[in-house]
């Protein structure tokens, strides 16, 4: 399939973020020239998944799609009980809507934005517990999406211990650097929940990428197959929740799957009829069912893992050498830039994470995502603001879609950016939505310019 591009002037980029409310996720697709907003979703489909798409089987009940899709799910993620659902997070309103009651504490190496509005929304505390090398951007180490195993071992066996059910581990990490789990630290993680009587649950939207760094950079897994790192990895989890918009590089989907527990996994798909549909459809069209199975294989498929994981790392070596604060090591999925240290003169009460987002828009037509103040959203108890440790611009690579060069588009982007970096400003937010606030969140820029832009604009 080939797009067109539109190609933008400066002055047209103003106007489009000043109508959009200085939000990228409100701006039109057309209005961007190179978009690493998410990887979610946006990958291209092979071949063999149109083909697949070709074959679905749209019967209501025990179609064969969900057949085929079912099977996929146990022989390459070891799994033979699974509920579909429309997408990650419809798979996260199963699954909590089952487990979280108020007051309940879900731990985890780090929650991503739609799981803690899920376990928020319904009165549980979405707990995050990295490992103190997770929060130094500049450190070189193999596995900074490791949970920190003592932190929670005080938590469990501290007076708030009874009111955890479950451990989370989010594999890879997208909220602090798309940086990968160790097959060690899944194990401990697992061994020390199951000592305390709680249930292990993986999100596995980016398993095969996190794979891919096991056997790169854990000791005894060099020569191992992917299938198998893959099931080692998921084998102590007695659950796995999956949005199959990353690495099932479909463009819809997502699924719940469960191990050897029949009965809770009854309860789920009790659940899952009440709001994604049949259980042998959750949400989806058989077609979607069909190029899910196709697309959990194809993602172990060694010349594209290296291809993704090589693209990835290459964007990352040509933004640092454009003069970016990239995070270090660079994700599986993304690179993620250290706003903090970009615009330190933007205090974190002005947003220095968004206002960069928007000033890489405005000097080269790329749409990256803010994972700063602005995503982390309000404290539900106390209504303040919340600051994460770190202020990050991630910049996610759609799979299969974008040539390298295209991505150097990115490093000019970031140039431009730093070139003229003293000047950028910070942000007032003036309107927000309760939760998930960054997808439709209203600014007025504290740059005296871009400020009259918004009031010609209408925007405010
Ligand atoms: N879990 C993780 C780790 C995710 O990154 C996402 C989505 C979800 C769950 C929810 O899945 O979008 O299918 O409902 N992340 C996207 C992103 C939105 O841009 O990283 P979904």
């Amino acid at each position: 399939m080939v797009e067109p591009i539109r190609l933008t002037t400066r002055a047209e980029r103003e106007t489009a973020l000043a109508q959009a409310g200085w939000n990228v996720f409100q701006l039109s697709a057309s209005d961007v020239e190179l978009d690493l907003l998410t990887d979610s979703g946006t990958g291209a489909m092979s071949q063999e998944q149109w083909a697949a798409l070709m074959i679905g089987d749209e019967s209501y009940a025990g179609s064969k799609s969900f057949q085929r899709f079912r099977e996929a799910v146990r022989e390459v993620l070891g799994f033979p009980f699974v509920v579909p659902a429309h997408q990650g997070r419809g798979a996260e309103g199963v699954f909590f809507g089952a487990v979280i009651d108020p007051g309940e504490i879900v731990p985890s190496n780090a929650h991503f934005d739609t799981t803690r509005a899920h376990i928020e929304i319904r009165g549980g505390i979405a707990l995050d517990l990295p490992v103190p090398e997770a929060l130094d951007p500049r450190l070189e180490a193999p596995f900074k999406g490791d949970m920190d195993v003592d932190g929670l071992v005080e938590l469990l066996d501290g007076p708030d211990g009874e009111r955890v059910s479950i451990v989370m581990l989010t594999i890879t990490n997208n909220a602090g650097g798309g940086q990968p789990v160790s097959l060690a630290n899944i194990r401990r993680v697992a061994a020390v929940a199951r000592e305390h009587g709680k249930k292990l649950v993986l999100d596995i939207a980016r398993f095969a990428e996190n794979a891919w760094f096991i056997r790169e950079r854990e000791a005894g897994y060099h020569s191992t197959p992917l299938p198998e790192v893959v099931r080692e990895m998921l084998a102590p989890a007695d659950a796995v929740l999956m949005s199959a918009k990353k690495d099932a590089i479909a463009n819809i989907g997502g699924f719940v799957a469960v191990g050897e527990d029949e009965e809770f996994f009854h309860r789920l798909q009790a659940r899952g009829i009440v709001s994604e549909g049949f259980p042998t459809y959750g949400g989806l069209a058989g077609r979607d069912l069909d190029v899910i199975a196709v697309g959990l294989r194809e993602v172990l498929e060694e010349p594209y893992l290296r291809y993704r994981i090589g693209q990835v790392a290459y964007l990352g070596s040509i933004l640092s050498e454009a003069g970016a604060s990239v995070v270090q090591p660079v994700g599986g999925h993304a690179v993620y830039l250290d706003a903090g240290a970009t615009l330190p003169h933007v205090p974190v009460e002005q947003f220095p994470a968004w206002a960069l987002s928007c000033s890489l828009y405005l000097a080269g037509g790329v749409r990256a995502a803010e994972i700063g103040s602005v995503m982390a959203g309000r404290d539900p108890e106390t209504g303040e603001n919340r600051h994460p440790p770190l202020e990050l611009v991630r910049l996610a690579v759609p799979r299969r879609v974008y040539t390298s060069r295209q991505l150097e588009q990115a490093a000019d982007a970031v140039a431009a950016t730093l070139a003229e970096a003293e000047s950028v400003r910070g942000f007032e937010l003036v309107e927000e939505a309760p939760v998930l606030r960054h997808f439709t969140a209203r600014f007025v820029p504290l740059d005296r310019r871009l400020a009259s832009l918004s009031a010609e604009a209408g925007s405010v």
